[in-house]
């Protein structure tokens, strides 16, 4: 999946974080969340640089979802949770393109987007594979995309710029859908024999 807002510069791979709190469902390498490369080419306000992060933390879900989507189409699950991951895969690819667009409006130049960080379907025997899925679900999709829906609730009742507004507004349905989907995601692991024990 690509998004395409400018050049890709060979940026260095960039980690997290910012006190350790990450919004919604980001790519792992290992056990480190990991952000998209982008880059403001115009002002770099407080305002641009906030949501170039946003940006960059929702690009980096869009491989998670490809992931997921690999992953439980790889452990035969249902063929409607393997629709809703990709569905949600698109949905965080939209995300990613609100916050750049965001961005580019409070910098006055276009985002330079790089690539994604990458994924793999990871190893290990069918009950690790299940347990990971649905501890994952549990923190990153039910916690994790819960608050971000949460947050950008507050933000959006307290909006007042009406474009930030809308924004918002599609990232409160679209991330609330994502935390459903981590709850069905638990529900249908644990009935396989994950385990929700670290
Ligand atoms: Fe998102
Ligand atoms: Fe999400």
């Amino acid at each position: 999946m690509l998004l395409s807002a400018g050049v890709s510069p060979a940026l260095p791979f960039i980690l997290l974080l910012d006190n350790g709190v990450v919004e919604g469902r980001p790519v792992r390498h290992g056990d480190v969340p990991q952000l998209a490369q982008a880059i403001l080419l115009g002002r770099k306000s407080a305002r641009a640089q906030y949501w170039l992060r946003r940006g960059r933390t929702e690009h980096a879900s869009v491989p998670a979802f490809q992931q997921l989507a690999a992953e439980l189409h790889a452990l035969g699950a249902p063929r409607e949770l393997v629709g809703r991951a990709l569905e949600a895969a698109r949905d965080e690819c939209g995300h990613a393109l609100l916050c750049y667009g965001m961005a580019q409006r409070h910098s006055g130049m276009p985002v330079a987007v790089g690539a994604s960080p990458g994924w793999h379907i990871r190893g290990g025997d069918r009950s690790t594979r299940l347990s990971r899925i649905a501890r994952e679900s549990l923190y990153d999709g039910i916690i994790g995309e819960g608050n971000a829906a949460k947050r950008a609730r507050g933000r959006r009742d307290a909006e007042r710029d009406e474009l930030t507004g809308r924004v918002e507004n599609a990232i409160v349905v679209e991330e609330s859908r994502h935390a459903d989907l981590a709850k069905d995601l638990v529900h249908w692991a644990v009935r396989e024999g994950a385990s929700l024990a670290a």
